[in-house]
Parts: C-alpha cells; sequence; structure tokens
C-alpha cells in the first residue's frame, strides 16, 4: 500500500488557447482529424474558432457530434466506424465531460478493435487509444485530465467505468474563456462536480501528498469561487478560478480515484439518465456522514478548506461540514432531493448492485457493504 503512481497530461491553460490546438496536431503528424463535439459547443462557438484554426493549417478534419449527455455506447461505436471509414489518425475532442469521454472511447475502440462495453473496469485497455488532444468547455468533469470514461450500457441501462491510464489524454488545452456559455444550470452541476472530485480524491484511501495538495486547493478555489461564476458568467477571474478548481481536482482523482458517491451516482444517474453532477450533489452530505469517522482528520481539512474556523472543536466538525455543503447546494440553487424525478419505480436491489460492484467503491475511506448502500438509497429515495 506504499505504492502511489501518478500521471497528468501535458497541460497548456490559459486564456485564448483554443487556437494552439492545430500546432499540437501538426506536432503529432495528423492526416486527417476526427473532431468530436456537440451541437450545443457548435452553438456557443467554440467549435468553429477551432475549426479556422485548422483550417489556418491546412489541417483535414471532420466532424462527429451525435453525442448526448451520458454518452452511451452506441454513440461511442457510431464515432468509431467514423473514425475508421475516414482513415482519421488523431482526435481533438471539445466539449463537456460526455463529449470527452466519448472521444476517448472512440480512441480505444479504435485501436484495439472491440466493443466499448468490453473495457469495463480497471486496466482492461491492451493497445494505446489514438491520439487524442482534449479542450473542455466546462469545469467539471476533468474528462481533459483524467484516465477516467464513464459510458452508459445501453443494454443494461448501467454506466460503465473505464479506467486506465491509456485513458489520459496526450494534450488538455485549457481555456476559462469557453467556460462562460455555460449557463447557471450547467455551471453549478459540472461546479459540484469538480467539488465531489475533490473532497472523493482526498479522503480515498489510494491519496498521497501528491494528490493531497491538488484536492485541497481545489477545494478551496471552488468553494470560494463557483457562486461567483453562477451569479456573474462573464466573471473571467471567477471562471478561471472555477477552472483551476476543477482541473486541481482533475488530477487528485484521477490518480487517487473516487468514493462512494460517485459509485452511487453512476449507478442511479446511469439507470435514470440524470445530470451527473446534481446526482452528486444530492448525494454529498448523506454519504460525508457515512464516512466522517473513518477519517476526521481530513474531513477538517475539508472544512477548514472551504473557510471554516479552524478553532472549531473535533466534536462539532461533521454537523458543521454537512451543513456548509448542503448551505453551499442550496446556495447555487441545486436539487436536495430525487423527489423532482420519476424514481418510484426503480429497482432498489439493481442500483446498489450497480454501486457496489462500481470500481471507485474500492476506494472508499470505509469499507462498503452491499447492505450500506441499500441504506443510503432507500433514505434518499423513499
Ligand atoms: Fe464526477
Amino acid at each position: 500500500m506504499n505504492l502511489r503512481k501518478y500521471r497528468v497530461p501535458e497541460i497548456v491553460y490559459g486564456d485564448n488557447s483554443i487556437g494552439l490546438a492545430a500546432k499540437f496536431a501538426k506536432n503529432f503528424n495528423a492526416n486527417k482529424i476526427l473532431l468530436v463535439t456537440d451541437s450545443g459547443v457548435q452553438k456557443a462557438g467554440w467549435v468553429k474558432e477551432l475549426e479556422e484554426s485548422l483550417q489556418e493549417n491546412q489541417l483535414n478534419y471532420i466532424i462527429y457530434n451525435n453525442i448526448t449527455p451520458n454518452p452511451k455506447d452506441y454513440e461511442v461505436n457510431e464515432g468509431a466506424k467514423l473514425y475508421i471509414k475516414e482513415k482519421c489518425n488523431l482526435i481533438i475532442a471539445i466539449g463537456g465531460g460526455s463529449v470527452i469521454d466519448c472521444a476517448k472511447g472512440i480512441g480505444i475502440v479504435c485501436t484495439n478493435g472491440k466493443d466499448i462495453n468490453e473495457f469495463e473496469g480497471v486496466d482492461n485497455i491492451r493497445v494505446p487509444m489514438t491520439p487524442l488532444i482534449c479542450i473542455p468547455t466546462t469545469a467539471g468533469s476533468s474528462a481533459d485530465i483524467s484516465q477516467f470514461a464513464i459510458i452508459l450500457n445501453t443494454h443494461k441501462q448501467k454506466k460503465i467505468a473505464i479506467i486506465s491510464k491509456a485513458l489520459v489524454p496526450d494534450v488538455a488545452i485549457i481555456d476559462a474563456i469557453t467556460t462562460t456559455s455555460m449557463d447557471a444550470e450547467l455551471t453549478t452541476n459540472t461546479g459540484i462536480d469538480a467539488l465531489v472530485h475533490a473532497i472523493e480524491a482526498y479522503v480515498s484511501n489510494a491519496s498521497s501528498v501528491f494528490t493531497n495538495i491538488n484536492a485541497l486547493k481545489a477545494i478551496e478555489l471552488l468553494s470560494n469561487n463557483l457562486l461567483t461564476a453562477v451569479n456573474e458568467p462573464y466573471n473571467v477571474e471567477a471562471r478561471n478560478n472555477v477552472m483551476k478548481g476543477s482541473m486541481l481536482a482533475g488530477i487528485a482523482f484521477s490518480n487517487a480515484s473516487l468514493g462512494i458517491i460517485h459509485a452511487m451516482a453512476h449507478s442511479l444517474g446511469g439507470l435514470k439518465d440524470l445530470p451527473h453532477g446534481e446526482c452528486n450533489a444530492i448525494l454529498m452530505d448523506y454519504c460525508i456522514d457515512f464516512n466522517f469517522e473513518s477519517c476526521p482528520e481530513k474531513f477538517k481539512d475539508i472544512y477548514i478548506s472551504m473557510g471554516g474556523d479552524i478553532k472549531t472543536p473535533d466534536d462539532q466538525i461533521k454537523a458543521k461540514l454537512t451543513d456548509k455543503v448542503k448551505q453551499l447546494a442550496r446556495s447555487l440553487g441545486v436539487a436536495t432531493s430525487f423527489n423532482h424525478y420519476n424514481v418510484e419505480d426503480i429497482n432498489i436491489e439493481q442500483i446498489t448492485t450497480n454501486a457496489f460492484y462500481d470500481p471507485c467503491i474500492a476506494t472508499n475511506p470505509r469499507v462498503v457493504e452491499l447492505e450500506d448502500i441499500k441504506k443510503l438509497f432507500t433514505k434518499l429515495l423513499y
């Protein structure tokens, strides 16, 4: 258990850096690029900006944009067919977590010649992925940094987690200006996702000095700036602080992995096609309460990084921290229960089992039993 690994892509961070993607594509000797995106990002104008720089550099490309939130296995397979048909040799993904996860899926399907669902789990990718340059347009998933891809297996109606260093992109070009086009709801959902990445990575049983420093700084940046970014979408300083927080959280969770919040969010969100960040937001305080006694000193660090008083007596930290995260969620206007979704028909055994076998459970700081997850879901849903 003393062994730790640490891997990040090449990161270029800065306002108006989108155009650099063409330079990197040339470095990779791109003959034809599969430009993976979705219609929302196209409407916001960011794809046009990228296309102009590709055209200026005489780079050939074809767009694949048939991607929905919680990307589906058939979308990955369709993109892979296009990549092969068009004889592409590089992918540029520009978009949120769904777009980038789908692009990663396309990359491994093309080099390994297998259906995307066959890669589920940890270290199941034999051949490295195609070259991949990512440009995130949301501040939350950090799919541009991480060794994770989450894809919906539509046959089983279940999100699968694919985890491998083969999924770390070659280059992440991070330009916080692109996040100014996110509306308040998307800013909130993606920002809460990033905060939960940092919290779960910090308390993970695979955390290390390399990941802890990133996780705590992420918690501070996100909790101090998320509300401003929501209320003032064109506040570039706040957008940059949230993006930096998201990026640092991504570095932390990619290397320390996650925990029970993500395991349960994947399970429920996959079954009902719910927004990932919202699932995390609703689960957050219940799961902090569940995990608290396994590492109270770490939760105290989180509390202080969120602006809590360092002099708070230890026996009050749990209540104050859960209050603080609830208060943040409330101020952001995020849902605090699943009541507004049609969840009555959910098979509790099925979502419990799926969460229990999610790879994120392995790094939760408290050992999780099947019965624990069932109790938490029952408390949340009924
Ligand atoms: Fe997440």
